[in-house]
């Protein structure tokens, strides 16, 4: 448990933090956790307003957390609860206004909410104390829910949540609300951005992109924590990498229509011209002025190359697309880039980018099977794909899956 010092400290470095983390799902996990934190609360969940509903989106659970293996993360399933008075967390939203319940299974029977203990049933967890508090910008608009549940004492007892831990969460949650507000806005800038690149290209839906983002995430935070990176390190990292996966294949947009949507496989000529994505792409971040320039540029240069050097664009100068000196291999193209050369966030886009491509329906192709799917995924280990980063990939299969489940396409 922090003592009131490290408390203090925690809320100044939280304030850099904020500042610092760009991406909206990163920044959540990170909020959740420093709440738990400062409340020893064994769960937590994040909700997002979403219109007239709330989303839930985000989960921790220790004790949950604690019968899975190391490094394994808790699979949930998103659900949405109406903003009314019926439910905890709706009457939050509905009325701006905390709760604190030292036991859900007691609310008085003349409250309008009741506890729904189909989220104890469903996860086999018994929910008792529970803290809700509205996530409120200055001008009173509640952005979201931050939920926290069964706090502890030192022995490890469930007790109620304290007035003390209402103050502490009252006090971030107010500049939560805010970064919440200001990463909804980056996302939803890129977001168009993207979808102004796949008004090209409207077979790849912007559930691909989503779903690509999420495995390169997955895997690049398992395998960076079996390296030994430090915490911080990798959640920097992860921002800038869900944002520049979500942009790999920008440099579509400069592809001609004729060869982008052609309903059938690609000749010679047009596959090269199509290969010239890669730096097209990256280009477009060719001034770096932040982690996530400098991140989207590798991604898009680097998501063809190869583990055994097969790829594509190989040692190129982004800027004219030619060969740099001395690294010709055949007539005009560069020599291709192998193993350690290619840069990380490369090698793990293009390990989500072929799955996805594979396991979805293309304007070129049908979806394959899963197993079909995944025995590509072992042939290609080693020849496509980092031998390393694919052992996380397959210890982490499931997750995937549930990646692909959770965005299905739109059609
Ligand atoms: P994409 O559809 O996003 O595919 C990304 C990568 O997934 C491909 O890179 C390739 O490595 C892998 N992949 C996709 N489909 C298959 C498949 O059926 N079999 C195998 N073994 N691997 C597959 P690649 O080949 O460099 O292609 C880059 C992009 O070029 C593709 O992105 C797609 O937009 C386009 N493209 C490639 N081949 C064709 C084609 O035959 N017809 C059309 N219309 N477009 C193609
Ligand atoms: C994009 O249009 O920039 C993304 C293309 C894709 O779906 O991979
Ligand atoms: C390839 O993997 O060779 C390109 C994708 C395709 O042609 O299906
Ligand atoms: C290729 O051989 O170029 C792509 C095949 C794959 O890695 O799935
Ligand atoms: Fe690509
Ligand atoms: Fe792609």
């Amino acid at each position: 448990m922090l003592d009131e010092k490290q408390k203090l400290k925690e809320i100044i470095q939280l304030g850099n933090d904020i500042a610092q983390i760009q991406d909206l799902d990163i920044l959540l996990e990170h909020i959740l956790t420093k709440a738990r934190m400062f409340t020893n609360a064994d769960a937590g969940s994040i909700y997002i307003v979403d219109g007239s509903i709330l989303k839930f989106q985000y989960n921790q659970n220790n004790t949950l957390q604690k019968k899975l293996p190391e490094g394994k993360k808790l699979i949930y399933s998103t659900f949405t609860v109406p903003i009314d008075d019926q439910t905890i967390s709706g009457y939050v939203a509905n009325n701006g206004e905390m709760l604190n319940i030292p036991n859900v299974y007691m609310i008085p029977e003349n409250a309008p909410y009741s506890f729904g203990a189909r989220y104890d049933e469903l996860s086999e967890y018994h929910t008792t104390s529970m803290l809700t508090i509205p996530l409120k910008l200055s001008l009173g608009t509640v952005v979201g829910v931050l939920q926290l549940i069964n706090a502890m004492d030192r022995k490890g007892r469930i007790i109620p949540f304290s007035r003390k831990d209402e103050q502490y969460i009252r006090h971030f949650a107010n500049g939560a609300a805010v970064a919440i507000e200001r990463a909804q806005m980056t996302r939803t800038l890129l977001l168009r951005m993207i979808s102004m690149a796949e008004l090209r290209d409207p077979r790849e839906t912007g559930a691909h992109v989503n779903r690509v983002a999420a495995y390169a995430v997955a895997i690049y935070e398992a395998w960076a924590r079996r390296r030994g990176d430090a915490d911080d390190v990798i959640r920097r990292n992860l921002g800038s990498l869900r944002m520049a996966a979500m942009l790999h294949d920008v440099g579509k947009v400069a592809i001609s229509d004729v060869i982008l949507k052609k309903p059938a496989h690609l000749v010679e000529d047009e596959y090269q011209i199509m290969k010239q994505h890669t730096f097209l792409g990256a280009r477009l971040f060719n001034e770096k002025y932040s982690n996530f320039d400098e991140a989207a540029y590798l991604v898009a240069l680097n998501h063809h190359e190869r583990w055994d050097g097969g790829g594509y664009p190989g040692y190129i100068d982004a800027a004219t697309g030619e060969s740099l000196p001395g690294f010709e291999a055949q007539g005009k193209s560069a020599r291709g880039k192998s193993r350690e050369e290619i840069p990380a966030y490369g090698r793990v886009v293009a390990i989500a980018d072929v799955y996805d491509a594979l396991a979805s329906n293309r304007a070129y192709k049908k979806a394959w099977s899963e197993d079909r799917v995944l025995e590509t995924m072992k042939e290609e280990t080693g020849k496509h794909f980092d031998p390393e980063m694919m052992e996380v990939f397959f210890d982490n299969v499931d997750l995937i899956k549930a990646i692909h489940a959770r965005y299905p396409e739109e059609e």
